[in-house]
Order: C-alpha cells, then sequence, then structure tokens
C-alpha cells in the first residue's frame, strides 16, 4: 500500500526537490501541497508550487496557501539562499493555475479526515501551518499517522550558529509541534549535511531529460551558496531526506529523545534542545535523525527525478 502524504513546503530548491520526488514514487499517494511563508514570501512559495507541479503536468495536485507569516516573529525571506523568487537558476514559466480556496490549515484538515489510511505529514518550512492545525484542528491533528518534519539539528545552525532556518523562523509554532504528543520525526542538519548532492549526479540528471535538467540547474544555483558558505562540494537536498523517510525506511537512522525548542533566548533562538544522553528524566518526544545513508538517499533521488520525462 502507497503511504498518503501531505507536503507542507516554502519552495524553495530542496522543497522543489522533495516534491518531484514524491511524485515521482509509486510508494506515495501525494493528497496535497500546501504553502508556508519561509524561503520566500507566501505569495512567491505557493507560486513555485504551481510552477513545479505544472513543469511536470502535474496541475492536478491541489495546493493550498497558509500562513503568510510566523505565529509571533517578523517575517524572514532566505532570498540569500534561494534567490529572489524562491527558485532562482532554471527558466520556469509562471503558474497558470492557482491554490484552492480553502486555507491550508483547514485543507489539511479535511485531507486528513477525509483519508482511508491514516497521513503522514511532512513540513518542510517553518511550522506555522502545522501548529495552526494543532490549535483549529486538532482532531485531525490527532488522525495523523506521524510527521517527519525536515528542521532543527542537535550540534550545528544553519541561520545562526545555533539554529537551523525552519525552526529559527517560528520558533513558537515548532515547540508546539514538538510538545503536540504526536508522532513526531525530526530530520535535521546532521543528517540532511551527511548527504551532498553533488556535480556528478547534477550531471546524470541533465542527462535525463527535461525535469533532470531543470533540477540540476536548481542543483547549480543552490550548490553556489553551499560552497561559499561552508565550502561543501555538493549540497544538501534537505528536504527531499525527509520526504525519502517518510516511505523509505532504514536510509535515516533515527534515536528517540526529548526536544525542547529555545523561544526564550535570542542568542539561541529557534535551537533545538535535543537530549541527546539523557541527561535529564524528559520522556522523548522524537524521532531523531542522527545518520543517514547517503548513496542509497542519493540514488534514489537521482533514480526517481530521471524517471520524468
Ligand atoms: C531548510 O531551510 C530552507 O532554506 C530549506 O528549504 C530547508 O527546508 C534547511 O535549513
Ligand atoms: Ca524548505
Amino acid at each position: 500500500m502507497s503511504v498518503p502524504v501531505l507536503l507542507d513546503c516554502d519552495p524553495g530548491h530542496d522543497d522543489a526537490i522533495a516534491l518531484l520526488l514524491a511524485l515521482a514514487s509509486p510508494e506515495v499517494e501525494l493528497l496535497g501541497v500546501t504553502t508556508v511563508a519561509g524561503n520566500q514570501t507566501l505569495e512567491k512559495t505557493t507560486a513555485n508550487a504551481l510552477r513545479v507541479l505544472e513543469f511536470v503536468d502535474r496541475g492536478d495536485v491541489p495546493v493550498a496557501a497558509g500562513a503568510a507569516r510566523p505565529l509571533l516573529r517578523d517575517p524572514f525571506v532566505a532570498a540569500y539562499v534561494h534567490g529572489e523568487s524562491g527558485l532562482e537558476g532554471p527558466d520556469l514559466p509562471p503558474a497558470q493555475g492557482r491554490p484552492v480556496r480553502e486555507h491550508a490549515v483547514d485543507f489539511l484538515a479535511d485531507r486528513i479526515l477525509g483519508s482511508d489510511h491514516p497521513v503522514t505529514l511532512v513540513p518542510v518550512g517553518p511550522l506555522t501551518n502545522v501548529a495552526l492545525l494543532l490549535a483549529r484542528h486538532p482532531d485531525a491533528a490527532g488522525r495523523l499517522e506521524r510527521i517527519v518534519l525536515m528542521g532543527g539539528s542537535i550540534a550545528e545552525g544553519n541561520v545562526t550558529p545555533a539554529a537551523e532556518f525552519n525552526i529559527w523562523a517560528d520558533p513558537e509554532a515548532a515547540q508546539r509541534v514538538f510538545a503536540s504528543g504526536l508522532d513526531v520525526t525530526m530530520i535535521g542538519l546532521d543528517v540532511t549535511h551527511k548527504a551532498l548532492m553533488t556535480g556528478e549526479h547534477a550531471e546524470r540528471l541533465r542527462a535525463a531529460g527535461r525535469t533532470g535538467r531543470m533540477v540540476a540547474e536548481l542543483y547549480d544555483f543552490f550548490h553556489e551558496y553551499h560552497a561559499r558558505t561552508y565550502g561543501f562540494e555538493g549540497s544538501p537536498i534537505h528536504d527531499a531526506v525527509a520526504l525519502a523517510h517518510a516511505f523509505r525506511p532504514g536510509i535515516v537512522e533515527t534515536v528517540e529523545r526529548h526536544v525542547v525548542v529555545d523561544c526564550a533566548s535570542e542568542l539561541c533562538r529557534g535551537r533545538t534542545v535535543v537530549d541527546l544522553w539523557r541527561r535529564t528524566e524528559n520522556e522523548p518526544n522524537a524521532h531523531v535523525g542522527i545518520g543517514v545513508d547517503a548513496d542509497a538517499f542519493l540514488e534514489l533521488l537521482v533514480e526517481r527525478i530521471a524517471t520524468f520525462p
């Protein structure tokens, strides 16, 4: 049986690739896409989700726009990583279609309640929509199979020395998700920074067809930032690791630990404080990714994207 999945995203280069991985994977039944402000404004992330779907002739997948700003914090976009459009690199035509009329939070609830099988929610942007779902539709949230999110890290940051972007952008929302009592998996930088797509993968995709070429162009732009900033000889495709973990067990190794988000300090705003060595009596509230079979992930990714014409 395929896994019913809802993808909540802020495309975003790696979000776009995660979306394509979902579409290309028969193990996934993609019930819809919801968007949130993050890498770029809500208007741009929503348009980008539509542009990617339309590029591969999947305009039939519904897109619902959600929160335009974090719960409490000032909006902040990552144009320095993803460019002005949020998806710089390939020459993608403007969106033809429109998002559905329903707000993302209500759309998520409807799809969760309407599914014959429990749904896996994969949030790969700031967690604003998910926190609002918990507040507005606790019954629907309680029906989820699990949440596999991209965000946080045990030991490093990418927007500040202490924090990862998705959690930093809306720490109060993230804390609500970790404290929700739902089955939460955290795929953080400790994992995603160990699975770098390289120029070699990009060349294989470039030769595979127009979608492969588009993904290679996303990589070219995204990689430039990672080379400049971290000296990486490749690029993490963060969000696609979370998506892969939702349907392919065994690629990411997880441990059960307690996670709390720092919402109080400015210095460590959005840090996911993971009790890795069990220094407290707190019961685990998340499965935390600690290792990844990078080759297995990248082979899966390239193989699946290459199936698009
Ligand atoms: C996360 O932040 C965004 O820039 C990426 O799309 C990813 O979801 C990585 O920190
Ligand atoms: Ca993202």
